[in-house]
């Protein structure tokens, strides 16, 4: 009998998981963090993954800062202070709201992430992107009236490339940078960064032509403060030209051709296809860089590659069924 009575006992946990139709309550939560908990309403779409980016900046532990449950989401203020970073509720309504909560992250962010404070620092730390292990694309976008000159490690592309073999979508590893010079006649005007954390979301950054960091970009066509108005076009679903046409030709924009300047190499339908980067959002990365080092690839002689090189070749071509 008593043999009985503890298989039940220990049987009841797989019942309940196992059969678990009954909705779980949120988690209670400990009395001690109750009293710091705020709810965050930002009346955003989507807004899991922003409050993950907000967040995430300020608390290595995302949960030890931010509640989730079912959909509701609570901050506790006190384990954020003790970050170093004091989010007030200003109007003291109870509610983190979107204006409180843009402001406290314009003031702080740099601070928070630690951002390196300068374009040399961040070579230092990055490594010199006009170096040969750097893919270079050159694009007339959306994003500035400049030409923007945008680097990424080739090794960061590799690893993307192997990880779509798994994953079906490209995914950069951690710690990739990609580093955007915007050119006018007289040189760079400003530098726009994304670097890659640990939560699988991207820091960004503005420089401005001195190499200082930078609140926002300039005004050409349009300033951005970083990071709230770097997220909405990167996290959302709109396309962007030239890489909404492309391989096709783009259609002019207010400020002139839009159209991707460099590496100006054939490129095979079948890899625009598969990749499909700018539509799928790839790692919310939005220019063309697997496909067109790819293409790259495919325009060098065999004997000229690498192993690395020929493998992500070889995954696409069996994935394409060539
Ligand atoms: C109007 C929409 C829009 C906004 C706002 C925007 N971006 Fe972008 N961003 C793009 C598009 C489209 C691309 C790809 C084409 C290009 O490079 O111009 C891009 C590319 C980038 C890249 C190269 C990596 C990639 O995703 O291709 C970086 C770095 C970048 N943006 C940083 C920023 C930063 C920093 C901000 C805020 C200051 C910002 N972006 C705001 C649309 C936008």
């Amino acid at each position: 009998m008593r043999d009985i009575v503890v298989t039940l006992v220990l049987l009841a946990p797989v019942f309940v998981s196992s059969f678990g139709c009954a909705k779980t309550d949120p988690p209670q939560l400990p009395d001690e963090r109750s009293s710091g908990l705020v709810t965050v309403d930002i009346d955003k779409r989507d807004p899991d993954r922003l409050l993950r980016f907000y967040f995430g900046s300020y608390a290595e532990q995302l949960n030890s800062v931010l509640v989730d449950s079912d959909g509701r989401y609570r901050v506790d203020l006190e384990a954020l202070g003790r970050s170093g970073f004091s989010l007030e509720d200003a109007d003291a309504d109870g509610n983190i709201d979107w204006d409180e909560l843009s402001a406290f992250v314009v003031e702080t962010y740099y601070q928070a992430r630690r951002i390196p404070s300068t374009i040399d620092s961040l070579r230092t730390t990055i490594g010199d992107w006009h170096d040969e292990n750097w893919f270079r694309i050159s694009v007339a976008g959306v994003m500035t009236a400049a030409t923007r000159d945008v680097y990424v490690r080739r090794s960061a592309i590799l690893a993307a490339l192997r990880n779509f073999e798994s994953a079906g979508t490209l995914v950069y590893p951690d710690s990739t940078a990609f580093v955007a010079e915007h050119r006018g006649n007289d040189g760079v005007t400003e530098y726009t960064v994304m670097l890659k954390r640990h939560d699988g979301l991207w820091d960004v950054a503005a420089y401005g032509a001195e190499g200082l960091l930078a609140d926002s970009t300039l005004s050409h066509p349009k300033s951005y403060t970083v990071p709230t108005q770097c997220l909405g076009c990167h996290y959302g679903k709109r396309l962007f030209e030239p890489e909404k046409s492309f391989p096709g030709t783009a259609p002019r924009g207010p400020g002139g051709e839009r159209a991707v300047l460099f590496p100006t190499v054939p490129v095979a339908a079948g890899d625009v296809a598969l990749l499909d980067e700018h539509r799928r959002r790839s790692d919310t990365v939005l220019g063309l860089y697997a496909t067109l080092f790819v293409s790259s690839l495919r325009a060098r002689s065999v004997d000229d590659l690498s192993d690395d090189e020929l493998h992500v070749l070889q995954i696409l071509d069996s994935r394409e069924g060539r």
